[in-house]
């Protein structure tokens, strides 16, 4: 999608240099003026449109719009968003960053309230408002459907739904292209007037909410070249007239929700050159008859509920009438397989597919050995994602391969114990996951200085030692770096400003900090997720905290650092997540930190830190899902404003030094007053993104959920509240009783008096309760 974002905008920019070129040509003055109404009844808040001037009435001039090249006529009106940038996957990255902060800015940047302007461009032949929101033009259909000339309509991603007054003289008669993707129509008898269309050559309702079998009547379009039904949930299975489409070139039905089998007829799209039937419940057998299929460059299989060996799919794969000596399947350039239930071993013969570019086999059960012969002929493998199999790479230690990689993930296999330093001849890589893979040893040198073209890297989960050089040039915005779970030590390296996620937990790494956060003061940093858990670091972390504003999520806990949390940790007005469990710091909680008001956890437990427990983390901190202040030196009285936090989950103020009572209004803990789970830090990450970005972001959230799914597994599991170990006096308040979700209440070793409340009988899902060593009287109810 991104891709042909780009091509439209090149072609844009074509058609602008085109006419612009060509000065005899001008605008026909009432098509002028009725963009310009046009204009009116249009919020457009990053005013793309400043070029659509009174002044200069020129319109075949402005931007979006393209006149005939002869008669002066509007023939083209391109007003979708653009990205500005220039990489695909930086695109990605980007999107998922801004939607991150709430700024889903990139689309639905127009607001169309009507389209009754259109009507004054009789000429039109394409209209492409992709991302405008027309859930305000309700006269969508009947405006757009006037246009006698139109061949070309492009209206994806914006806001429409179905609901339209039933109408029967829509007259599309040389509509050729249709793009409604990613709308949020549900009822598929909306598309009536579809169903006519039958000079339609492309067609795309992917992502909408249709529900229902395929309708029938899609049948008569069998001039469609172009079919993308995917992302609906269609519930039926493959329609047999779809293999009488004798054009159809690109066929899309992934992630429909189809059930049943692929008949053998499929092999009668012989016209075909991309199938996607991924993610659906289709099951059996791949029909042998897809190997009619001549001209297939990509087919994706991924998802299903396939589990054949990879001879038999190829065997499937392979009836085109070319000699083995060539290589069979010989125009195949795509072929994916993730996610199904494929056993055996890779055969020798996949290093036959020579025009291959992309294989994607990850999470099957294969098993066995791979070797430099299954790359023979891979000259033209870009992207190889492999992972979760049980596979073992075994190449000679000066193995050149053929192939130049983008995008390499072979997560779980056994490419150890070396490091596989054929890597080095990789001179592309943007992409690389070697996590665990049983490679215990140091890292070539010349490695980091592949380094600097990674988006992605991950060497977790090995025996990696050494020291990790300095790696400021990463060239790519965004990028992530895993290396957590090894036996790196030294001191902590200086990082670039363009690194957005960095873990080295778990490693042997020592020295201070300050370094690393003062490098580069000057720019801003783009790091959201940083962890440096359990390592050896020590000393203060004073400074440079102003820099790292995005941070959502900081880790430090098990170290040996100390001093007090600077000032300018307040900074930090993202941070959800702060994590110092387990070091030396001390001194008070700077008020700077009441800055921080999207923290769900504050776990800075097991510390020297000392004061009373400041009343604005019950006032600013209303996301806090857990709050961990246990084995400090805190002191005073628990403050009553801390129960303002509903969503608290876990409270452990344990092992200090608190005295006072328990406040009374602990029943305003909503949360630990239910038995519902909320999904924890995780919904707060649940932003809409968008329908279309890759598995490459998709992964990246996944990491990203992953991580905190860490913490928020403990928090499905646990409601709790501990107490223990204060100097806590008065009675038990009974309003502790109300708190029907808690899991475990421990308040043992303090001085409470008088009778444990009689309702603590009817508290359903207490699993654990300690109110022992205290001064508590009267009977055990
Ligand atoms: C006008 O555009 C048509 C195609 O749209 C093209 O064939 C023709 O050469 C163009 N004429 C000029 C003068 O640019
Ligand atoms: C489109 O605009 C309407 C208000 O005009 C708004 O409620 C809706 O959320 C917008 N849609 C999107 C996807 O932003
Ligand atoms: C549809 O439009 C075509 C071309 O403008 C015209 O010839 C035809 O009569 C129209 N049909 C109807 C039903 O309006
Ligand atoms: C779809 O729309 C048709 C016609 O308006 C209606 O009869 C039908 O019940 C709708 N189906 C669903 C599932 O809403
Ligand atoms: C589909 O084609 C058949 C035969 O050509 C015709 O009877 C039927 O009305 C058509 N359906 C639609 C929805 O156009
Ligand atoms: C599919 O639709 C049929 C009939 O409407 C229904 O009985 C069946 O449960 C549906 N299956 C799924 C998987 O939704
Ligand atoms: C596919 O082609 C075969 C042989 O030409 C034919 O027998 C079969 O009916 C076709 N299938 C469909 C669904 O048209
Ligand atoms: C693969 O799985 C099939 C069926 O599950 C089984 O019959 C076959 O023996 C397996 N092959 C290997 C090599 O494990
Ligand atoms: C790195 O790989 C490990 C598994 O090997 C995974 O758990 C972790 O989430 C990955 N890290 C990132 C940043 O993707
Ligand atoms: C690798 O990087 C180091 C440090 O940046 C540099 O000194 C060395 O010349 C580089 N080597 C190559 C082959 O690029
Ligand atoms: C960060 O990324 C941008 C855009 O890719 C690049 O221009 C810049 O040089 C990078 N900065 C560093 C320090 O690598
Ligand atoms: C890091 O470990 C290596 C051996 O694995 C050792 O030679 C080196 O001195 C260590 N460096 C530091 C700074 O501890």
């Amino acid at each position: 999608m991104y891709a042909s974002l780009r091509l439209i905008a090149l072609t844009l920019t074509i058609f602008l240099w085109l006419f612009t070129a060509d000065s005899e040509v001008r605008c026909i003055e009432s098509e002028g003026h009725a963009l310009l109404t046009f204009k009116q009844h249009l919020i457009d808040p990053s005013n793309r449109l400043a070029s659509w001037a009174a002044a200069d009435l020129d319109c075949c001039h402005w931007f979006g719009v393209v006149c005939h090249n002869r008669t002066g006529h509007v023939h083209q009106l391109h007003l979708r968003s653009f990205f500005p940038d220039d990489a695909q996957w930086e695109a990605q990255f980007q999107a998922y960053e801004r939607s991150r902060f709430g700024g889903s800015s990139y689309y639905n940047n127009l607001y169309v309230m009507n389209l009754q302007w259109l009507s004054a461009l009789p000429l039109l032949q394409h209209l492409d408002l992709c991302s405008a929101n027309l859930s305000k033009a309700s006269d969508w259909l009947q405006e757009i459907s006037k246009l006698p000339s139109l061949s070309e309509l492009r209206l994806s991603y914006c806001d429409l739904s179905g609901f339209f007054p039933p109408m029967h003289s829509i007259n599309f008669s040389s509509l050729t292209t249709l793009d409604l993707s990613s709308n949020s129509f549900e009822n598929t008898s909306f598309l009536f007037w579809v169903f006519g269309l039958h000079y339609l050559v492309s067609l795309d309702l992917s992502y909408n909410q249709f529900q229902g079998p395929i309708p029938v009547h899609l049948q008569n379009l069998t001039s469609l070249r172009h079919l993308d039904l995917s992302g609906n949930t269609f519930n039926s299975s493959l329609p047999a007239w779809l293999y009488t489409f004798s054009h159809l070139e690109f066929l899309n039905l992934g992630n429909c929700n189809l059930q049943g089998t692929i008949s053998s007829s499929i092999g009668n799209i012989t016209s075909a050159t991309c199938i996607d039937l991924s993610y659906n419940e289709l099951e059996a057998k791949v029909p042998r008859s897809l190997g009619n299929l001549c001209n297939l460059r990509e087919i994706k299989l991924s998802g299903n509920k396939w589990s054949p060996e990879i001879p038999e799919i190829f065997k499937s794969l392979s009836g085109c009438p070319i000699p083995w000596s060539i290589g069979y399947l010989s125009s195949l350039r795509s072929l994916y397989l993730e996610s199904n239930q494929i056993n055996g071993t890779l055969p020798p013969s996949f290093g036959q597919l020579s025009k291959l570019e992309c294989l994607n086999i990850k999470s099957n059960i294969l098993e066995g050995v791979v070797s430099e012969v299954h790359f023979t002929n891979s000259m033209r493998l870009t992207t190889l994602f492999a992972s979760q199999n049980q596979l073992t790479l075994e190449v000679r230690n000066n193995w050149i391969p053929p192939f130049q990689l983008n995008f390499l993930i072979l997560r779980s296999w056994n490419l150890g114990p070396r490091f596989p330093s054929w890597l080095l001849s990789q001179k592309r890589l943007k992409y690389l996951d070697i996590s665990n893979t049983r490679v215990s040893d140091a890292v070539p040198p010349l490695f980091w200085n592949l380094s600097s073209q990674f988006g992605y890297l991950n060497l977790s989960h090995n025996q990696i030692y050494g020291e990790i050089p300095n790696i400021p040039m990463i060239l790519s915005t965004s990028s992530m770096i895993d290396m957590s779970s090894n036996h790196f030590n030294g001191s902590l390296p200086c990082i670039s400003s363009n690194v957005s996620f960095l873990d080295l937990s778990d490693n042997l790494l020592s020295g201070s900090i300050s370094h690393f956060l003062c490098y580069k003061m000057n720019e801003s940093k783009q790091m959201s997720y940083l962890n440096f858990g359990k390592n050896f670091l020590l000393g203060e972390i004073i400074g440079c905290w102003m820099r790292w504003q995005n941070l959502f999520a900081l880790n430090l806990g098990n170290n040996n650092l100390s001093g007090s949390i600077p000032t300018s940790a307040g900074s930090l007005i993202y941070l959800q997540s702060l994590h110092l469990y387990n070091n030396k710091f001390s001194g008070k909680l700077p008020s700077s930190l009441k800055n921080c008001k999207n923290l769900v956890t504050l776990d800075i437990g097991k510390n020297e830190f000392v004061g009373s427990i400041p009343s604005w983390i019950g006032l600013r901190f209303s996301s806090l899902v857990i709050l961990s202040l246990h084995s400090n030196n805190f002191s005073g009285y628990i403050p009553k404003n801390l129960c303002s936090l509903t969503s608290l989950q876990i409270l452990d103020l344990s092992n200090n030094k608190l005295f006072g009572s328990i406040p009374r209004c602990v029943n305003n803990f909503n949360a630990m007053a239910t038995n519902k789970n909320s999904n924890g830090p995780l919904f707060l990450f649940e932003q809409p993104i968008g329908l279309a970005l890759s598995m490459l972001l998709d992964s990246a959230l996944l990491v990203i959920k992953g991580k905190f799914l860490e913490y928020s597994t403990t928090l499905q599991l646990v409601k709790s509240i501990d107490l223990s170990k204060n100097n806590l006096s008065g009675k038990i308040p009974k309003e502790v009783t109300s708190l029907q979700g808690l899991q475990s209440l421990n308040l043992s070793f303090n001085i409470l008096k008088g009778r444990i409340p009689d309702n603590i009988v009817v508290m359903g899902s207490l699993e654990s309760i300690d109110f022992s060593m205290n001064l508590l009287s009267g009977q055990i109810p």
